[in-house]
């Protein structure tokens, strides 16, 4: 089965460019399970109950976060109540929300879709490692089909991240840092692995952000409050194909759909 994972979508340019290639992608590589990381959909600052629900309307599948899911206080309730959304599951647990999910594909294979959150130059939370341990243990055995979205700042964590659950889950793909790495590739024990997935958003400017307003930040260390890019939009994921048998990767490879501008 393939599964196509968008990597964090950033602000309306996010939104409109998942929303005017997710179809034709979709029918293009026979898509049965679409994960959208969400976290900046919101003008580069966390996700709106509305908002992913106009995402799960498009075809999205899933969605999953990462730090910014606590940016609107109205998604804490929303949380709880959307079995298709997660949060990464090393915050604490009297928070809202899930980190592990089960979602049904399109071709009727119950999916498991884990979040986790690095901590290297990142909030302190549970360690990522041992949580992902945890939750992969109370999997039942008859979910092969595992996803990963971990959500950190650091490829090194990430890299790490990709071996500690080699041949134990289906791909980990990192998300978070915007910018989509090259290295795409299977583990080998069989799990696809990208260090960072990409941003789904506006490339003309940092990371997502006006470039001006970023700029104007670094050359006099004032705060400045950063506003969304308005120009570049670019959709960046990958596509797995994953045999539903035994969960195991068959091919991983990077899809980017650019806008006109
Ligand atoms: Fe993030």
């Amino acid at each position: 089965m393939n599964l196509l994972f968008i990597g964090d979508v950033y602000s309306s340019v996010g939104r409109n460019a998942l929303a005017w290639n997710l179809a034709e992608l979709q029918a293009t590589y026979g898509v049965q399970m679409t994960i959208v990381n969400a976290e900046n959909a919101a003008g580069g600052f966390g996700v709106t109950p509305q908002i992913a629900d106009d995402m799960l309307s498009l075809g999205v599948d899933a969605i999953t976060t990462g730090n910014h899911v606590w940016d609107k206080r109205d998604f804490f309730e929303y949380l709880d109540r959307n079995p298709r959304v997660t949060r990464p599951a090393n915050y604490p647990k009297e928070l809202p929300g899930r980190g592990l999910i089960y979602v049904e594909a399109r071709n009727g294979v119950r999916v498991a879709i884990l979040n986790l959150q690095g901590r290297a130059l990142m909030t302190p939370l549970d360690c990522p490692f041992r949580k992902a341990d945890e939750l992969i243990a109370e999997i039942p055995t008859d979910v092969k089909v595992r996803f990963v979205d971990f959500h950190a700042e650091l490829t090194s964590e990430k890299v790490a991240m990709g071996w500690h659950l080699d041949g134990r889950v289906s791909a980990v793909i990192g998300t978070h840092t915007h910018i989509p790495t090259a290295d795409t590739r299977i583990l080998a024990g069989g799990t696809a692995y990208q260090t960072d997935a990409g941003m789904t958003g506006p490339y003309d400017g940092v990371i997502g952000a006006d470039k001006e307003l970023v700029l104007k930040k670094f050359l006099t260390s004032l705060p400045v409050r950063l506003e969304a890019s308005k120009k570049g939009g670019e959709l960046h994921g990958v596509v797995i194909d994953i045999d539903e048998t035994t969960g195991q990767a068959r091919s991983i490879e990077r899809v980017t759909r650019k806008m006109a501008s």
